[in-house]
């Protein structure tokens, strides 16, 4: 399959953070891609990057002209949700793209809405407000905001984070069905056993790509390993700063 979107020396800064470094890499049209790595090893930011959202300070990413627009899910952890809308309402903003004159919504986008709504198991939720769900259920609704958008790209920043066994299931189901379609996912996640079980690829991240390809291989060559501890994932002179932020030495070059 060819490469549907590819990183070139990808470098991102945030102020003097450096949070990705120099990281390459081929993502084929099709392919179920996990992000791994530990917190603050440059996920968010790759995702990020792929979706225009922040800039590369170094290095590109090429995206295939075909691809059509890309659906993003946030980190909810990133996300404010304290305006006041309704859970139909949150999902119709993932129509806008395609809405007509005036932003109208049609009896085929109500249609379309309910069917998402039904499909993450938020039937009758439609007038909640947003800021009366619970961590798992607004995490559905970000997923049934996604499925209206009917991308072929879809970019997933921890979306089973607060998610309970039976959601994660069934959030699961409908991510391999949209693989089954041909579409693109990139996911970034935590859970090694789901990355194991469902993901063919992965981008193992800290900072700069510690190795990616097939996720078997990445087992094999413990780069993600059940009993990894930061130590073997960081070399001691690459070990991030215990505050994080502003300590461009910790990954210089
Ligand atoms: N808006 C920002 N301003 C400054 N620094 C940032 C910003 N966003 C991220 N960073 C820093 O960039 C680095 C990478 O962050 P990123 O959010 O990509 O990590 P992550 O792998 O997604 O982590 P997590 O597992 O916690 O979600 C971290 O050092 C982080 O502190
Ligand atoms: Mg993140």
């Amino acid at each position: 399959m060819p490469a549907l979107i590819t990183l070139e020396n990808l470098t991102v800064k945030y102020g003097k953070t450096l949070a990705l470094h120099d990281v390459s890499g081929a993502l084929a049209t099709g392919s179920l891609t996990a992000i791994a790595g530990p917190n603050g090893s440059g996920k968010s930011t790759m995702l990020k990057a792929i979706a225009g959202i922040v800039k590369p300070a170094g290095g590109r990413v090429r995206i295939a002209e075909q691809t059509g627009p890309i659906a993003y899910l946030p980190q909810t952890t990133s996300i404010r949700r304290d305006f006041p809308i309704t859970v139909f309402q949150a999902v119709a903003t993932g129509l806008y793209p395609s809405l007509g004159d005036f932003g109208a919504i049609t009896a085929a986008h109500r249609q379309k809405i309910s069917a998402a709504l039904n499909e993450v198991g938020l039937d009758g939720f439609e007038k909640r407000q947003i800021n009366h769900l619970s961590g798992g259920q607004f995490q559905r609704l970000l997923f049934a905001r996604i499925i209206v958008q009917e991308a072929r790209v879809i970019l997933l920043d921890e979306p089973f984070t607060a998610v309970d066994a039976e959601t994660t299931a069934k959030l699961i189901q409908i991510l391999l069905q949209w693989h089954k379609e041909g579409r693109t996912i990139v996911c970034a996640l935590h859970d090694l056993l789901l990355i194991k079980k469902y993901f063919p690829d992965s981008f193992v991240l800290a900072g700069k790509c510690l190795g990616r390809g097939h996720t078997h291989k990445m087992f094999e060559q413990k780069l993600l390993s059940f009993d990894l501890d930061m130590a073997e994932l960081y070399p001691e002179s690459e070990a991030p700063h215990p505050h994080g932020h502003d300590h461009p030495h910790d990954h210089a070059p």
